[in-house]
């Protein structure tokens, strides 16, 4: 018999039936309870409700347990590359040697774009934020692809784009940054892989060759890996709804990359290395920055703590403080910062505050400073989270597409006047 909850109201029972994920996640359908009861249900910030079902990322929050297609983190991390990731989230599984070389070659197929991209980019002003002039030169594509705003387009056609998008998203990426540096583009280079040809074109010019380092194509990879997809967050869930219109790949993706900027969302990478400069600019007053961060008039919060759905650890920062200590170790880099960052997390995790909350710190507080490590300035961390988190948004977007999911549309209780009348202007 399958199980159902019940509802009574004004001296009605209904029957919610229950559904239940393949981890025995359940969730009450309440597809039918406006019809019978007239009530909607009220849930600010959508903590409790499930917006869809979906078969690509699995987490649960209270063990730290993150996988993707069956498939834990820490295997992906330690074992993947991100290739091969993009194409377990988007396909499904993992490819084979041939399936990854096809895929790899029809990305590498699309890695260059229309040359007048480099006549939007000279618009910009210097000091654009990169996260700003990838978001436009993503969407931009839709003019120079018109094609695929068609919202009926083959299988093979949405192929096509997702291997265009997923080709140049680097280079927009890396020429944000150069835009920003005031320095000439570089173009992709297809003899390398698809990380290194990313930090080619990051950190190529014409005056100094880039010398590529297994250490940081290696560190690249991981890290990309740990921020692949992370089901319904902000961003992705954000993709999925300007989707759920039928709007096309790269509009809904650059609306993802919109949501992910915010700092309470990806932007906070960028707010972790900025807090953990300033703080030691202010004498290392750790102290200081935890009181100012428990004081409810503060509105300063200690940024790369707390999330939404983990509240025991966050998987993926376990990888990354690991990750942090090898990579500098590797490098010779020798980041005050990472000393502070250690030192912040231990008085945290053990000030009341931060245990009761449940508050633990999450994948963006040491990504920065391996970022940093590599070369990347603090503007360009939460492009590279949206470079990671790209084949998540793919394969959101594809499988919302691909199961005909109903436009996105949330309803409201109003609070505002009743109906009032209207007063000519003379009389306001
Ligand atoms: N510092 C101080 N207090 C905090 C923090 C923090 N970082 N995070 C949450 N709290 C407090 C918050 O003030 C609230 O207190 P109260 O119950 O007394 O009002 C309580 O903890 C619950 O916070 P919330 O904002 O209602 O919970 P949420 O689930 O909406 O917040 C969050 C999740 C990530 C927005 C929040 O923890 C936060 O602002 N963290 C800092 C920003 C950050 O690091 N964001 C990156 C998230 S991980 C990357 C990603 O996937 O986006």
């Amino acid at each position: 018999m399958s199980e159902s909850a019940s509802l009574h109201f004004e001296g009605k029972e209904i029957s919610l039936p229950i559904i239940t994920g393949s981890e025995n996640e359940k969730s009450i359908d309440i597809s039918k309870l406006r019809g019978e009861t007239g009530l909607i249900t009220l849930d600010k910030g959508f903590k409790n409700t499930g917006s869809t079902t979906s078969n690509i990322t699995y987490l649960d929050g209270e063990k730290g347990i993150l996988r993707h297609r069956g498939y834990s983190i820490e295997d992906l991390a330690s074992k993947s590359t991100f290739t091969e990731v993009c194409y377990l989230l988007i396909y499904g599984d993992l490819p084979t040697k041939e399936e990854l070389e096809n895929f790899e070659h029809k990305i590498r197929f699309h890695t260059l774009v229309h040359e007048d991209f480099k006549i939007i980019l000279e618009g910009y002003p210097s000091k654009a934020h990169p996260m700003g002039i990838l978001s436009s030169l993503i969407t931009s594509l839709t003019a120079f692809y018109p094609e695929s705003l068609d919202p009926n387009r083959s299988k093979d056609l949405v192929d096509l784009s997702i291997a265009r998008i997923l080709g140049k998203f680097p280079t927009f990426a890396a020429w944000s940054f150069k835009k920003r540096n005031g320095h000439p583009i570089i173009y992709p280079d297809n003899s390398l892989d698809y990380c290194s040809n990313f930090l080619k074109m990051m950190f190529d010019l014409p005056s100094e060759s880039y010398i590529q380092n297994p250490v940081v194509t290696d560190a690249l990879n991981k890290l990309l890996i740990l921020h692949a997809d992370h089901e319904q967050n902000c961003s992705t869930s954000t993709v999925r709804v300007v989707g759920s219109a039928q709007s096309s790949i790269y509009p809904s993706i650059s609306a993802g990359i919109n949501a992910l900027w915010g700092p309470l969302h990806g932007g906070a990478n960028q707010a972790v290395i900025e807090m953990l400069d300033s703080i030691i600019k202010d004498g290392n007053n750790i102290e200081k920055y935890i009181k100012k961060a428990k004081d409810k008039n503060d509105p300063f919060r200690l940024m790369g703590f707390g999330h939404r759905v983990y509240k025991n650890f966050d998987p993926r920062a376990k990888i990354i403080k690991v990750a942090a200590d090898n990579v500098l170790e590797k490098l010779g880099v020798n980041d005050p910062v990472l000393d502070l960052a250690k030192k912040l997390e231990r008085i945290a995790l053990e000030d009341q505050y931060f245990v009761d909350k449940k508050l633990y710190p999450n994948v963006d507080f040491y990504s920065g400073i391996i970022y940093r490590a590599l070369g990347f300035p603090p503007e360009m961390f939460t492009v590279m989270f949206a470079f990671g988190r790209l084949p998540g948004w793919i394969a959101q977007w594809k499988e919302m597409r691909e199961n005909k999911e109903p436009l996105g549309r949330p309803r409201q209780i109003y609070t505002g006047e009743k109906a009032r009348d209207y007063k000519e202007i003379g009389k306001r």
